[in-house]
C-alpha cells in the first residue's frame, strides 16, 4: 500500500465518503427545495472512474467507504460499482462496504448488496406516518421503504435508520420511532438539522436540539454511554429498556470535528475535505490526465495537507444564509 493519509491536526483519514448521484427520487423539506437543478449527466464520472478513485484511497490507508448520493440507488448500473469495489473486502484491503439510501429501491437490490460484501447499512427515515412521510419527501411512498426494509433484514444486513429531528414534525415520533426500530433489531440515529445548502424555509423553523431530546428520554429510558464503534460521528447509548442501540449525531449543539476521519468525494471527481467548509480539490482533472495513478495520488495527499479543522455552523434567524451553498445530496453527508 501508498503512504497512509495523515491531515495537519494529525487525524488519519480512513473513511471515505463516495456521492455517486446528485439526483434523489424524494426531495425531502430539510435537504432540497422542490426545484432543483442537478448536474447534466455528462458531467458525472463513470462508475470505471469511481472505482479508480476509490481504489487509489484505498490504497493509501481509507478502510470505510461508504456509498452514498443523493440517492445511490438510482444510480444506473449502480450494484457494478458494489462488485467491484467488494474485492476489496476480499483482499481484507478494506474493512467495510457501506451504503446510505432513502431506502426506495432496497426491495430490488438488498440481495445484491449482501452478495457484494454489503454487511450493514443506514436507512434515512424520519417518520413511521405515511401521510408525514409525503410531505417531509414531497411525494415519497412510506410503503415501499418498508418493503425495502424487510427486504434488507431478510437478506441479512444490519440497519441503522438516520431520522433527522425535526421541530413540530417528528418530535412526538421519538419514542415511537425507538421502540419501533429496536423493536425489530435496528439501531436508531437521531440527526440534527445542518445548514447546507438552499431550501424553501428557513432552518431555525426545523431545527431540534438533541441535547434536549435526549434529556426528554431520560425521563423514560436507562440510557448507558457506548464507546464509539462504528467510526462515524455518532455518540451512541444503550437503552436499558429495549436493549438496543441508540445514537445522536449532534454537529450543531457538540461538535465532534476533532475525532473526524474522513473526506468525501463527489460524483464529478471533486474531493471535499470537511462537509461544512468550501475547501476542495479536483481529482478528475489528474484521473483523466495519465493511466497510470501516480498523479492522482499525488493530488488526494496535497488536498489531505489542507483538510480544515472542521466547521462552524450556525442556525440563527439572522444568518439568512447556509453555512455552505452545496446540498448534502452534492457532498454525501
Ligand atoms: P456509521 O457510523 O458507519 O453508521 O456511518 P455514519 O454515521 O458516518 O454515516 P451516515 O451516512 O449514517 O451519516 C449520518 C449523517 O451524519 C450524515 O448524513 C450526516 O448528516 C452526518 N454526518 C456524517 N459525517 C459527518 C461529518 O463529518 N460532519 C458532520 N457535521 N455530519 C456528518
Ligand atoms: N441536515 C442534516 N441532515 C441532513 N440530511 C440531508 N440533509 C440534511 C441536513 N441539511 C440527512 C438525510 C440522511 C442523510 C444522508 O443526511 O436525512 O439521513
Ligand atoms: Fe433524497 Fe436523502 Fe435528500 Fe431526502 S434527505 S431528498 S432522501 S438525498
Amino acid at each position: 500500500g501508498g503512504a497512509p493519509l495523515i491531515d495537519p491536526f494529525g487525524r488519519a483519514i480512513s473513511y471515505l465518503r463516495v456521492s455517486v448521484t446528485d439526483r434523489c427520487d424524494f426531495r425531502c423539506v430539510y435537504c432540497m427545495s422542490e426545484n432543483m437543478t442537478f448536474l447534466p449527466k455528462r458531467d458525472l464520472l463513470t462508475l470505471e472512474e469511481l472505482d479508480r478513485l476509490c481504489s487509489v484511497f484505498v490504497r493509501h490507508g481509507v478502510r470505510k467507504l461508504r456509498i452514498t448520493g443523493g440517492e445511490p440507488l438510482v444510480r444506473r448500473d449502480i450494484m457494478t460499482l458494489f462488485r467491484n469495489l467488494g474485492r476489496h473486502l476480499e483482499t481484507g484491503a478494506l474493512d467495510e462496504l457501506t451504503v446510505t439510501t432513502n431506502g426506495s429501491q432496497l426491495a430490488r437490490y438488498a440481495k445484491d448488496l449482501a452478495a457484494c460484501g454489503v454487511r450493514r447499512i443506514n436507512v434515512s427515515l424520519d417518520t413511521l406516518d405515511p401521510d408525514k412521510f409525503r410531505t417531509i419527501t414531497r411525494w415519497g411512498d412510506l410503503g415501499r421503504v418498508m418493503d425495502g426494509l424487510d427486504a434488507a433484514q431478510a437478506a441479512g444486513l444490519a440497519v441503522k435508520i438516520n431520522a433527522v429531528a425535526l421541530k413540530g414534525v417528528n418530535e412526538d415520533e421519538i419514542v415511537p420511532m425507538l421502540e419501533w426500530a429496536h423493536g425489530r433489531g435496528m439501531d436508531l440515529t437521531f440527526i440534527e438539522v445542518m445548514p447546507l445548502g438552499e431550501i424553501d424555509t428557513h432552518r431555525v423553523d426545523q431545527f431540534l436540539s438533541l441535547a434536549q431530546v435526549r434529556a426528554d428520554l431520560m425521563d423514560r429510558y436507562t440510557l448507558t454511554d457506548l464507546p464509539d464503534r462504528t467510526g462515524g460521528p455518532a455518540r451512541y447509548v444503550r437503552v436499558e429498556e429495549t436493549g438496543g442501540r441508540l445514537g445522536f449525531i449532534t454537529p450543531m449543539t457538540h461538535n465532534f470535528c476533532e475525532s473526524c476521519n474522513r473526506v468525501r468525494l463527489t460524483c464529478t471527481g471533486t474531493l471535499y475535505m470537511c462537509l461544512g467548509q468550501e475547501d476542495a480539490a479536483d481529482l478528475r482533472t489528474p484521473l483523466r490526465q495519465s493511466e497510470g495513478d501516480e498523479r492522482v495520488a499525488q493530488a488526494i495527499a496535497d488536498a489531505i495537507t489542507r483538510k480544515p479543522k472542521g466547521h462552524d455552523f450556525v442556525i440563527d434567524r439572522r444568518v439568512n444564509r447556509p453555512a455552505v451553498g452545496r446540498h448534502m445530496s452534492v457532498t454525501g453527508g
